[in-house]
This record gives C-alpha cells, sequence and structure tokens, in this order.
C-alpha cells in the first residue's frame, strides 16, 4: 500500500504492554527435516521483526520469553546452542536497540548463566537504560512462580529489618517486587507454536491480560503475525469484572 492511500486497519486500542511465549522453533524445524537448533536460530529473525513492528506501532513495553527455568532439564547440547544464541545476539544486536532508542533488560534469574554471559546482560542494560521508545525485557531462566517467591523474599527481608509490618503487605506491595513493575500493565499475552498454556510465564502480570493464541510457529511469526494478534486485541471488550454496559457508559 503506498502512502496516499488512505490506511484503513489503523489500530485504535494499541496494547502498551505485550508479552510473547516464542514456541515451536523445534517443530518449525523438524518439519523440515533439519535438528531443532536450526528453529531457535531461525527465530531470531521473528524476535526483530516483532521488536521493530512493535515500536513502530507504538507499543511502549514488550517482553519475550527465550527461555523457562525448566528449560534446564532439555539435552545438553540444545541448552548449550540457545546460550551461545544468546551471546551472539546481544553482541550483535544491542547496539541497534540502542539506536532506536529502546531499552534492554533481562528478567529472570542470571546467576546461573555463564560469567561472560552476565557481564554481556548488565553492560547492556547499562548502556540503553536512558532509552525510552520502547522497553524490551527478555525473560531469561524466568519462570513466573520464582517472580512470586523472589518478590516474597524481598518483602520477607524488609520485614525482618523493620522496614515493613505485616499488616502493610498487601497486592501492591507484591506488585512492586515483581518482574516488570515499573513498566504499563500487561495488556495483551500472545503463545506462538498452537499450544493453549502459560508454562510459568507470567502469572502475577497475566493477571488481566488478552490471551491470544496462534498455531503459528515462532519463526514464521513475523510483522503481518504480530498486526493480526494486535488487531483481535484491538476487537476485545476488557471489563475487568464489570459489565459489559458499565464499560460503554465510562467510554461515552
Ligand atoms: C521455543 O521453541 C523456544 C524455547 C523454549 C527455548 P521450542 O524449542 O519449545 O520448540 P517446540 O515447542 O519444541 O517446537
Ligand atoms: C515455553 O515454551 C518457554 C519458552 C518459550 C521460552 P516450552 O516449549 O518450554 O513450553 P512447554 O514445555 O511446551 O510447556
Ligand atoms: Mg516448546
Amino acid at each position: 500500500m503506498s502512502d496516499t492511500e488512505p490506511k484503513t486497519n489503523e489500530l485504535i486500542n494499541i496494547p502498551q504492554h505485550v508479552a510473547i511465549i516464542m514456541d515451536g522453533n523445534g517443530r518449525w524445524a523438524q518439519l523440515r527435516g533439519k535438528k531443532r537448533v536450526v528453529g531457535h536460530k531461525n527465530g531470531v529473525e521473528s524476535v526483530r521483526a516483532v521488536v521493530s513492528t512493535a515500536r513502530k506501532q507504538g507499543v511502549k513495553a514488550l517482553t519475550l520469553f527465550a527461555f523457562s527455568s525448566e528449560n534446564w532439564q532439555r539435552p545438553e547440547g540444545e541448552v548449550s546452542v540457545l546460550m551461545d544464541l544468546f551471546m551472539y545476539v546481544l553482541t550483535r544486536e544491542v547496539k541497534k536497540l540502542h539506536k532506536n532508542n529502546i531499552r534492554f533488560q533481562v528478567i529472570g534469574d542470571i546467576s546461573r548463566f555463564s560469567d561472560k554471559l552476565q557481564t554481556m546482560i548488565k553492560s547492556s542494560e547499562v548502556l540503553t537504560e536512558n532509552n525510552n521508545a520502547m522497553v524490551l525485557s527478555i525473560a531469561a531462566n524466568y519462570g513466573g512462580r520464582w517472580d512470586i517467591a523472589n518478590a516474597a523474599k524481598k518483602i520477607a527481608e524488609k520485614a525482618v529489618v523493620g522496614d515493613i509490618t505485616t499488616d502493610q503487605i498487601n497486592e501492591d506491595v507484591l506488585a512492586q517486587e515483581m518482574s516488570l513493575a515499573n513498566l504499563p500493565e500487561l495488556d495483551l499475552l500472545i503463545r506462538t507454536g498452537g499450544d493453549y498454556r502459560i508454562s510459568n510465564f507470567l502469572l502475577w502480570q497475566a493477571a488481566y491480560a488478552e490471551l491470544y493464541f496462534t498455531d503459528v510457529l515462532w519463526p514464521d511469526f513475523q510483522d503481518e503475525e504480530l498486526l493480526k494478534a494486535m488487531s483481535c486485541f484491538d476487537n476485545r471488550e476488557r471489563r475487568f469484572g464489570l459489565t459489559g454496559e458499565q464499560i460503554k457508559n465510562n467510554n461515552n
């Protein structure tokens, strides 16, 4: 479509915060008679595409599930390729993120990664910390239950030294200690690869997210597929426990 043509598909409600469970790399490769790791390598192109499209569409936060706390149990060779790939992508892509004014951060327990990878993660976070076009969070060695337990631990530490009393502990206090606390609420949670589950991703943060599941395998999920998901989000009515009538009245 040229710039002069009317844009009929412009979105009205842009999700401020989108998270994606990037699933289906292994099957994508196996369907082509290739090793699973070939799927992971091809998945990197999808990451580039969704980062760029999300930013262009005005999404303020994009959170991608790259490696779960359970993924360590995969065959050693696959885990090691994933770690190498993570390092390779960071080395190559962070400068581009910085140029595009994107802030980069990792959520999850990074202490289990190699020193080299941890140093690379930290320096990438520092380099991009003042950028404000979009926040790209990569969930690595992340688990939703770990996140909740970790928040509970931090609050317990404050209670032990007397900085907080048990009466003061509530949802808001817990929310402040969770990963992604300083970002807009999660609006849209996408899972590629055809399964209908959360796989221990953002358990707390997804409380009122709209869920979008697609059979498309991650290496095939690029600009058009993200726009499809966003357009589906655009047509949802979010009620947050209220009635449809209340929502309509509030909007008028
Ligand atoms: C998602 O793809 C990437 C990671 C979990 C690291 P998979 O590797 O899970 O691919 P499938 O689900 O086996 O096809
Ligand atoms: C979820 O995918 C984790 C990531 C995308 C990083 P999995 O492939 O690990 O999920 P399950 O095992 O099918 O639930
Ligand atoms: Mg999978």
